[in-house]
């Protein structure tokens, strides 16, 4: 299949460029700026990131791109442009302020194939310290800025474009447009690259792969594991045993319900409900990071001893996504990030690792969910945290505040949903605080737990901001809460971001 190779320099958009390509129909990989696949018979394109560093600095990233030019058609990207200038000669200088935002495109080459259909006046979003002060021997203007002359400049022989602003960032009103003109015009992709493509030929790929064998997938009735299990089940069918773990730290009813799911959609699932075991496990514990560990370890005790119980499995099958995996660069050079979804997992073990959908960002995850024909509440569910409602419960976490919490928790996100705010929200839950305050309900004075509802808007959690609800809603969960719920008789709402906060209060 065709693709695109991004090579990463270290900026913060780099996955932004990525899910923008794939967007546009073309499969792409992101790789570490120095590790260009020379030879691969795919590669139709390389785009060239944004980085922190200046082309001229001692440490910057210079690597040898001579299997690049004249062989790919290249865009470089900011710190990717001023490469390309460095790299042939021109001039890269420190422009003395940094400019971040809003620009507007002037001079516009309408005789270049990147920025064929974009406008004169159209909207750009930068973010740099450096500049393209002269352009190399045989590159052309292709278009400027009221402060940046060069902000965009092509050599048409060699097929090598830079551009100073971002295009991946939506801000950039034109961008995917950009991005389209550089893939399918100039690199001439097919947009093969379609879920529907994917489930076809992953299945295909995963019958070969797996042959008779026997596969195991821990379920969480999160996005990511059960698309991985859909899949895998469209593969090799009932050689595929889901075991879904109950921590008793779900929210109210989802064991039984996401079992009901998965039963409807005919996988083959073990529910195993270990809630007391964990609870137990729990006792007297509040540091909040022994609590995370006693979870983590307790859930991959249960889970192989499941396992054990069915013969001959010869693979464990994940559902790690492709930013799970993507290698960044500090800027020292050193790779500082190689995650994978494996953590917790035995040094010893025998299985084979399986992971279907280890080249999809979360969209295309969704994407090949719906393809799958999996119903919209999964695959468009809030992310929950693996601890579930123990890092919700600062402090002792007892059976009487986890049944409260789910109590709450369920009206809020219930109500959420029959308001038709769900899906503006990124996540949203309740804490239960370690904290009673006087209240009075009747004539009764009453001495109860306060809790705290959360909602935030985010992207991908890396920054978030509190959501702001809407009055009339406020009012009456609250007014609900306070009388449905045994034990409550306070509710706050956190209006804090992250940074400085954190989603969770744990
Ligand atoms: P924070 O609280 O760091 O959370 O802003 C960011 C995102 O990560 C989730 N989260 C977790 N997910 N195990 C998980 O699987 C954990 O221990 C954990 N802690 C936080 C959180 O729900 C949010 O989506």
């Amino acid at each position: 299949m065709q693709k695109i190779i991004i090579l990463d320099f270290g900026s913060q958009t780099t996955q932004l460029i990525g899910r923008r390509v794939r967007e546009l129909g073309t499969f792409c990989e992101i790789l570490p700026y120095d590790r260009f696949p020379a030879g691969d018979p795919d590669v139709i394109g390389v785009i060239l990131s944004g980085s922190p560093l200046s082309v001229y600095a001692d440490d910057a990233f210079r690597p040898d791109l001579s299997a690049v030019f004249d062989r790919y058609p290249v865009l470089g990207i900011c710190y990717g442009a001023q490469l390309i200038s460095y790299s042939f000669g021109g001039r890269v200088e420190n422009s003395g302020t940094r400019e971040y935002g809003r620009a507007l495109l002037s001079e516009v080459d309408s005789d270049c194939p990147l920025f064929r259909g974009i406008e004169q006046g159209s909207q750009v979003w930068m973010s740099h310290g450096d500049s393209v002060t002269a352009l190399p021997e045989g590159f052309r203007l292709a278009a400027s800025t009221d402060t940046v002359r060069n902000a965009a400049f092509w050599n048409p022989g060699r097929k090598i474009w830079g551009v100073q602003f971002h295009p991946e960032v939506v801000h950039s009103v034109q961008g995917a447009q950009l991005l389209g003109n550089f893939v399918s015009g100039i690199c001439g992709s097919r947009g093969e690259w379609t879920a529907d493509s994917f489930v076809e030929t992953t299945v295909r790929q995963l019958r070969e792969e797996l042959g008779d064998g026997k596969v195991i997938l821990g379920l969480s009735g999160g996005v990511d594991s059960s698309v991985a299990a859909v899949l895998l089940n469209r593969a090799v069918g009932d050689r595929l045993t889901g075991i879904f773990v109950n921590h008793g730290l779900l929210r109210k009813n989802e064991f039984g319900d996401v079992l009901a799911d998965y039963r409807k959609l005919g996988l083959n699932v073990i529910g195993v409900d270990a809630s007391a075991r964990f609870l137990s496990a729990l006792e007297g514990v509040d540091d909040p990071e022994r609590k995370r560990k006693i979870i983590g370890g307790l859930f991959i005790e249960v889970f192989n001893a499941e396992a054990a119980k069915i013969p001959g499995v010869s693979y464990l099958a994940q559902g790690t996504i492709y930013p799970d995996r993507i290698e960044s660069h500090n800027i020292t050079g050193k790779v500082i990030k190689s995650h994978h979804n494996v953590g917790g997992l035995p040094k010893d073990m025998k299985l084979k690792l399986c992971e279907p959908l280890k080249w999809l960002f979360k969209d295309e995850v969704r994407a090949v969910g719906l393809s799958l024909g999996m119903p919209r509440h999964m695959l468009f569910r809030h992310p929950f945290p693996g601890p579930g409602l123990a890092v919700r419960i600062p402090g002792e976490v007892t059976p009487e505040k986890v049944r409260i919490l789910q109590d709450v928790d369920d009206i809020f996100i219930r109500s959420l949903r029959s308001e038709g705010l769900y899906d503006d929200i990124w996540q949203a839950g309740a804490i239960l605080l370690p904290v009673r305050s006087v209240g009075v309900m009747g004539d009764e004075r009453t001495y109860d737990y306060a809790v705290v509802l959360r909602a935030v808007t985010s992207s991908d959690a890396m920054t978030a901001d509190w959501a702001f609800l809407p009055e009339g809603f406020m009012r009456r969960i609250s007014n609900e809460i306070i009388n449905k719920v045994r034990g409550v008789n306070r509710v706050c709402y956190d209006i804090s971001s992250k940074p400085p906060s954190t989603i969770e209060w744990e």
